[in-house]
Formats: C-alpha cells, sequence, structure tokens
C-alpha cells in the first residue's frame, strides 16, 4: 500500500513539474543583484495536483541551499504555499520527507550577479575599406554575462546610427564610417546596465590604411623603393605620411617619405639590405593608427665595378742561380657575395713590350709567377658581364735597378700592436707598402700614406716587418726588421 502511494506521487510530481504554473518551484532559475533577496516558492493552489498528493502539506516541506537545509527562520507557510528567503547563489531544491526517504519536489537555481562597470577607455580604430573596432576596458572585475552595445552615432547627418553588441571587450561595424561620431558603450546584464561617457571622434584620426604593396629595385649606389596603398585616390600623395626601415649588415636605418616612391642611398655594396615601409594619413597622430608595416623585401645591393679599387702588393724573392725571381702576387678585391666574374691580371715585359693575361676567379687572393731579371708591370682589374674595373698597377725592377729604401725603420710594441715608423726616402714618394709575416704563407699587408702605421698580429710570435717606398708605380728597395708583437723587444 504504502509503496503504491509512493509511485503514485512521483507521477504526480513529474506532472507537477510539467505544469510548474500551476504546482512546483519558482520563479525558475533567478538571477538576483548582490545584496538583494529572493522568495523562492513552492506552490499547489486550490484544485492543482499536488494539492491532491497523499501527505501533502506545505508545513511538510523542507528547503535546502545546496543540499544544506535551509534554516527554517528562512521559512514561510501558510495553508496554500511555502516559501523560503535565500541571498546567496546556489540550487534551492524543496523536499518532502516521506517513508525515511527525502523525495525532491522541485528546485531552482539562482544566479547572484553585481550589475555592471561602467566602460571607460573607449579607443576605436577605422579599418581602410572594412570595418570600424573598438575597445573598451570593461573593469577588473568583469561581469560574466554582461553585455555591450557600442552605439556610434553621426554628428552631421544626424540620426544615423550604427551599433555592434559584445560579450567581450572590443566588438566591430563591418562599415566604413567617415564622420566626426559620438561613441558610447552601454553594459548591460539581468540585474542592471550603464553607459560610458560619450566619447567624440573624428574617423579621419583614427584611420589605419591598408598595408602598402613594396617594390624594391637596386641600382648603382642607391635602390629605387616604390609602395602604393589601397586608398590612393582617397587622399592627396601629399596627405600620406610614410616611414621607410632599411637594415643591412647589423645597421637599421629608418627615414620619412611621402607616398609612392623613395631612393636610399647604398653605403655597402654586395651586401643585403631588407627594406619595408608604413604609411599613415597625415590626419592621424598615434602611431598605433599607422598601417601595418609591408613585407620586407630583400635585395643585394649593386657593385660598381667601374668604381672599384683593388690592392696590389708583390713579394719578390731573392734571384737563383740563373737570374730568376719568383714574384708572389697578392690582392685585395671585392667580397665573394659581390659575384663578380673574376680578375684579370696582365703581366708585361716592359723592354721587349711582350704581355700575358691571367684569369682568376673571385676566390682566388694571390698567384706566384717566375719572372726573369728583367723590369716588369703587373696589373689587375674585376671583370663582371661587361664591365672592367680600372686597372692596378704595380712595377716589379730589373735586378739591381731597384730605388732607394725607407730610413729608420723601427718598431715598438703598444699594448697588443705593432707600432712600426720609418723615415722617408729623399725623392717623393706616391704611398708605402707594409709587409709582416711569421712564415712564407701568412703575409699581411697594407699601404700607408704615412710614415708610421700599426699593426695586429699573434704574440711571442716573431715577425718579419717589411716597408717599401712606392714612387709613382715604381717600388723602392725594402727596409726590413724582425719584431715581437708582445714582449721579446726588438732586433735589427
Ligand atoms: C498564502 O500566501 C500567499 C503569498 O503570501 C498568498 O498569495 C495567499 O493568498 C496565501 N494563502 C492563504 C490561504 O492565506
Ligand atoms: C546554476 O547556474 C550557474 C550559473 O548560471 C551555473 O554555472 C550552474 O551550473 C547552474 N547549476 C545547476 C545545477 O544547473
Ligand atoms: C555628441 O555628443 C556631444 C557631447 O559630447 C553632444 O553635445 C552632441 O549633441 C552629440 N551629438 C549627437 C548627434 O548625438
Ligand atoms: C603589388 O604590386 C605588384 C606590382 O606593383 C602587383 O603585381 C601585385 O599584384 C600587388 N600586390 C597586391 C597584394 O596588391
Ligand atoms: C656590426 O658589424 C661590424 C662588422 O661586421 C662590427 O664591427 C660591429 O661591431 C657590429 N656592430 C654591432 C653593434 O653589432
Ligand atoms: C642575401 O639573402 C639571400 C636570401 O634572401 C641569401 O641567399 C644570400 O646569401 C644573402 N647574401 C648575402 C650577401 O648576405
Ligand atoms: C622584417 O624584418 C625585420 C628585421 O629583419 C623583422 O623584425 C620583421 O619581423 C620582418 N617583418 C616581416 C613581416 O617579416
Ligand atoms: C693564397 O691563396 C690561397 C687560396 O687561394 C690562400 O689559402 C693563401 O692563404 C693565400 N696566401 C697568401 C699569402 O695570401
Ligand atoms: C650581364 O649582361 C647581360 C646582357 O648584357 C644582362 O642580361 C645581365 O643582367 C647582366 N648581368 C649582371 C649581373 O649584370
Amino acid at each position: 500500500m504504502s509503496l503504491f502511494v509512493f509511485s503514485q506521487f512521483l507521477i504526480v510530481i513529474v506532472v507537477c513539474q510539467a505544469e510548474h504554473e500551476t504546482c512546483g518551484v519558482f520563479p525558475k532559475d533567478p538571477v538576483i543583484k548582490m545584496g538583494s533577496e529572493i522568495q523562492i516558492m513552492f506552490g499547489s493552489p486550490q484544485g492543482s495536483f499536488c494539492g491532491s498528493v497523499p501527505f501533502y502539506s506545505p508545513h511538510k516541506l523542507i528547503w535546502k541551499l545546496n543540499d544544506k537545509k535551509i534554516a527554517e527562520d528562512f521559512y514561510i507557510v501558510n495553508s496554500t504555499m511555502s516559501a523560503v528567503t535565500v541571498q546567496s547563489s546556489g540550487m534551492v531544491t524543496c523536499y518532502m520527507h516521506l517513508h525515511g526517504v527525502d523525495v525532491i519536489l522541485g528546485g531552482t537555481n539562482i544566479t547572484v550577479l553585481l550589475p555592471p562597470v561602467k566602460p571607460t577607455k573607449i579607443h576605436c580604430i577605422l579599418f581602410a575599406f572594412e570595418k570600424f573596432t573598438c575597445h573598451w576596458n570593461s573593469g577588473e572585475n568583469t561581469v560574466s554575462g554582461t553585455e555591450y552595445t557600442v552605439y556610434v552615432t553621426f554628428t552631421s547627418c544626424s540620426g544615423m546610427m550604427y551599433s555592434c553588441t559584445s560579450k567581450t571587450d572590443h566588438c566591430t561595424i563591418k562599415s566604413v564610417i567617415l564622420d566626426t561620431v559620438n561613441i558610447t558603450v552601454k553594459a548591460q546584464n539581468a540585474v542592471g546596465s550603464v553607459e560610458s561617457d560619450i566619447v567624440r571622434i573624428d574617423t579621419l584620426s583614427i584611420w589605419k590604411i591598408g598595408t602598402p604593396n613594396i617594390t624594391v629595385k637596386p641600382l648603382l649606389h642607391k635602390l629605387q623603393v616604390h609602395w602604393e596603398i589601397q586608398e590612393e585616390d582617397l587622399f592627396p600623395d601629399s596627405a600620406i605620411n610614410c616611414e621607410l626601415l632599411y637594415q643591412y649588415e647589423n645597421i637599421s636605418e629608418s627615414k620619412g617619405a611621402k607616398l609612392g616612391d623613395a631612393e636610399i642611398v647604398v653605403e655597402r655594396p654586395c651586401v643585403n639590405y631588407t627594406v619595408s615601409v608604413r604609411c599613415a594619413p597625415d590626419t592621424v597622430v598615434k602611431k598605433e593608427y599607422w598601417s601595418d608595416w609591408s613585407r620586407n623585401i630583400t635585395v643585394l645591393s649593386l657593385l660598381d665595378v667601374k668604381a672599384v679599387k683593388i690592392h696590389l702588393w708583390r713579394k719578390i724573392d731573392a734571384p737563383d742561380g740563373r737570374g730568376y725571381r719568383r714574384v708572389m702576387l697578392m690582392w685585395k678585391g671585392v667580397q665573394p657575395s659581390c659575384n663578380i666574374d673574376g680578375y684579370k691580371v696582365t703581366v708585361g715585359n716592359l723592354r721587349s713590350g711582350e704581355f700575358s693575361v691571367l684569369w682568376f676567379n673571385i676566390l682566388d687572393s694571390n698567384t706566384s709567377l717566375v719572372l726573369d731579371g728583367e723590369m716588369y708591370r703587373i696589373s689587375i682589374a674585376v671583370y663582371k658581364n661587361d664591365s672592367t674595373s680600372p686597372e692596378v698597377f704595380i712595377t716589379v725592377p730589373a735586378i739591381g735597378e731597384e730605388r732607394p729604401p725607407v730610413k729608420e725603420l723601427q718598431a715598438f710594441p703598444e699594448n697588443s700592436q705593432l707600432y712600426v715608423t720609418w723615415a722617408p726616402p729623399q725623392s717623393p714618394v706616391n704611398h708605402y707598402m707594409v709587409e709582416w709575416s711569421s712564415g712564407d704563407d701568412d703575409i699581411g699587408w697594407l699601404e700607408s700614406q704615412s710614415t708610421s702605421t700599426s699593426l695586429i698580429g699573434q704574440p711571442f710570435k716573431l715577425y718579419r716587418i717589411t716597408v717599401s717606398p712606392i714612387y709613382d708605380t715604381w717600388p723602392g728597395q725594402e727596409a726590413t726588421l724582425l719584431a715581437y708583437f708582445k714582449e721579446g723587444g726588438t732586433c735589427q
């Protein structure tokens, strides 16, 4: 019998929930403002099904919040209904104790919310031909479930208004808005709403134009940069400001430009220059509203072959018993990245007028010749395609015909360098060649205009230092000394 009643009761409850208008826990899933209270009721009006459940009485109902019984002080009961006053969030359930079991009659989920915070720091960006996006600060304790509506009101055509809604801190209107506009952001949730202050913006000042499309062409001594923007027709060229950024080796530079074209002066040939550009209408003040940087274009700066200056030197061994000399030619040309076709070396016997031409590739920097005791003129040039650099000459004097050497050659170690000085010979000299070597295959050399120079080498190693005066293209006799770069002192 009791079992029969219990199952009949359950059937009634199912019906009750289906018709909660008349019988059950209500209101359903209410949202209340923090600090306020709500009355939750179990209603079983006269004539409703609940009212006819066996043993049912509003006085027998038990209320729980999140499975913990609510103190009866909060109950309000009369003959037709039972209610409870609740202040916090959670699941409120209504039970009846029946045959030792708590039978659930219904429940409702209470949500407690703070009213939304007033949106601040509104700022918007107009993306060319695309959209209008606003961001705002929705407060540190952003209330979930808050919906924001941005209202954009035109000030010139009164009445025109756009809006967008969002549950985050930004939203986008898919229109291009060109006017001075009033912007407000309204925050709204189930327990309140608040509007931001009005922000008045001339959209020209927040217009972020599209990414420029850039091309870069390397020319002799310069790069020609050209770029375009989609909005070109909307502005006079002079109303667009642009910034060029270019990098080569580890140097980074930028320069301002107006729309369209610019030239970058090439400081180094045969290196990669990476160039990009960005622009903004001159009505825009903050960098934030500048266009994105264009893609990076990398080009190799060109070598002006006609301006290449090669340094050429030779080291002449003492003649052998038959009067033949080994001559080592050394040159400093262009770095391999210049992609030149090679070097052309011409060796001419000045007495007979005979000459021979030798070709070397870009990685070569020296060669050995065997010459007889006569006077030779040797020249070198860089060639690339149809262009050739100016030739550079040196002379190998005939045996016994060398001109006078420098005087008073001296060397002093100084920090980790070696300071070398000498006195000029009597006749006027064009320049001096200084060589330093600690062995046959390790020769350093440089040109000097003055009568002193500093050399860098390895410490504690004995170097042989040679200075030759160059009279026009004619070298004089060598002066030589031995020296250590550090410690050890000098000896003549
Ligand atoms: C019980 O209380 C509710 C709400 O306070 C009221 O509407 C209803 O008339 C009351 N019923 C009786 C019989 O007093
Ligand atoms: C009650 O509502 C809250 C917030 O809406 C939700 O997170 C929670 O899961 C709900 N609880 C139940 C039991 O439905
Ligand atoms: C725009 O806002 C200003 C106040 O900032 C107000 O005086 C003006 O009437 C507003 N204009 C429109 C069209 O709403
Ligand atoms: C960029 O410009 C080049 C030539 O100036 C053109 O071929 C290319 O289609 C342009 N690209 C874009 C994305 O506009
Ligand atoms: C840049 O490179 C040059 C040579 O490659 C070097 O001497 C110089 O120290 C570098 N500068 C910086 C800041 O890295
Ligand atoms: C220049 O860049 C290209 C790739 O972009 C690379 O292959 C080349 O080695 C670089 N040249 C130099 C001289 O750095
Ligand atoms: C362009 O190059 C610079 C520097 O090399 C780099 O910082 C930047 O991210 C690059 N930009 C793109 C779009 O690749
Ligand atoms: C001569 O050139 C070769 C490579 O071609 C190089 O290894 C060598 O060090 C050079 N010798 C001198 C003295 O420059
Ligand atoms: C070399 O010359 C040819 C034709 O004269 C030209 O097509 C080519 O671009 C040139 N190459 C270089 C690297 O200058």
